[in-house]
């Protein structure tokens, strides 16, 4: 069982993915403060996982309080979700998890201060419990559509470790290994950061998936060669028309799937799905320290001066995608429609 972040009495505990795969160690966050930096710097990353940990920064700021009235204590939260609304600006579910903070806060405001503080840390660990409930809903819709054996390739890490749990594009492939399909992983090692060949291989290492790592610029010709019957990613923010953000090089491995006939697969929960962003074009992207291409383990590999770009996401249009994977169900082209009816569905219970 991998614990990606969990509520300790001692505050939030994050598995840190700067280490692996090497190291695995914890780092334990206990102020709204340090979990916004955990944030930053990745140690905690994937849009589920930072919108987790965004509700349990504000549940530490609740627990941390000494205010006297519920609107001393509101004053705190709303500034412990400016700040943590500050740390990454792509993965809408950061944003949705600090509004249902907000939203709980409201919903007790007339109780006791201590009532309130106890609401919001509990809300938090219900988040928790709900995204992992979510991404086994998930795996359940989506394991159909996986071929019952070979290949099937993924970018970057949308798994247990981006997540409270279990994930979601590698949730789909666990349940469908559940179900007896014999799928093999391609993980692309997706560069600059490198969360496929470090953080996708180790966790499908230790569930004994077999796992192939492969250079982004491989993947062409993998799907040339007839070795990937299908591609499932991940998403950090799905637009009203079914345009989806997901790590950088997505749209690349999209166009090459479209090219080669092979279904592209994004599995993401309803939380990642933003009607009020039209389309991908209003997605904003963050754009990261250029160190991360400039070097490579700590040694330089371009020259100095050279002008570099580091966009951590790319949009992929939503006319190559196959279909997009929900706990609440699969939506298909056309996806205004398809992802409004879902998002007004019932809400998968814990
Ligand atoms: O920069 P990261 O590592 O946070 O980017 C993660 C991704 O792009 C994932 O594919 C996405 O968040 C979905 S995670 C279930």
């Amino acid at each position: 069982m991998i614990h990606t972040l969990e509520w300790t009495d001692h505050g939030v505990r994050f598995l840190d993915q700067t280490k692996l795969p090497t190291e695995e160690t914890y780092v334990i966050c206990s102020t709204p403060e340090q979990v916004a930096d955990a944030i930053c710097t990745m140690i905690v990353r994937g849009a589920p996982a930072i919108g987790v940990a965004a509700a349990m920064g504000i549940a530490l700021a609740a627990k941390n309080s000494a205010a006297e009235s519920p609107d001393e204590l509101k004053d705190e939260i709303d500034h412990a979700g400016e700040l943590i609304a500050k740390t990454r600006p792509t993965a809408v579910n950061l944003f949705w998890a600090i509004q249902r903070m907000k939203e709980k806060l409201e919903q007790v405001r007339t109780q006791p201060v201590a009532h309130i503080k106890h609401a919001l840390i509990e809300e938090a660990q219900r988040m928790h419990a709900e995204d992992i409930a979510a991404n086994q809903a998930m795996g359940r819709h989506g394991a159909t559509l996986m071929p019952s054996s070979g290949g099937v390739l993924t970018h970057c890490n949308a798994g247990a470790l981006a997540t409270a749990g279990y994930g979601t594009a590698l949730g789909v492939i666990r349940a469908a290994v559940e179900q007896g399909k014999r799928i093999h992983v391609y993980a692309d090692e997706t560069r600059p950061f490198l969360q496929g060949a470090r953080l996708t291989a180790w966790e499908l290492m230790k569930d004994g998936i077999p796992t192939t790592v492969i250079s982004d610029n491989m993947a062409g010709a993998m799907m040339r060669q007839g070795k990937i019957g299908a591609i499932v990613v991940g998403a950090d923010r799905i637009a009203a028309n079914g345009d989806v953000a997901n790590k950088i090089g997505t749209y690349t491995v999209a166009v090459l799937a479209r090219e080669h006939r092979i279904p592209f697969y994004v599995a993401a929960p309803i939380s990642t799905v933003d009607l009020a962003c039209p389309d991908g074009s209003k997605i904003p992207i963050e754009q990261r320290n250029v160190i991360e291409i400039s070097h490579i383990g700590g040694k330089q590999i371009v020259p100095d001066g050279v002008s570099i770009e580091n966009p951590a996401f790319d949009v992929t249009p939503a006319k190559y995608l196959a279909a997009i994977i929900t706990e609440r169900g699969i939506a298909r082209a056309p996806y205004p429609e398809s992802l409004a009816a879902l998002a007004g569905k019932t809400k998968v219970e814990v």
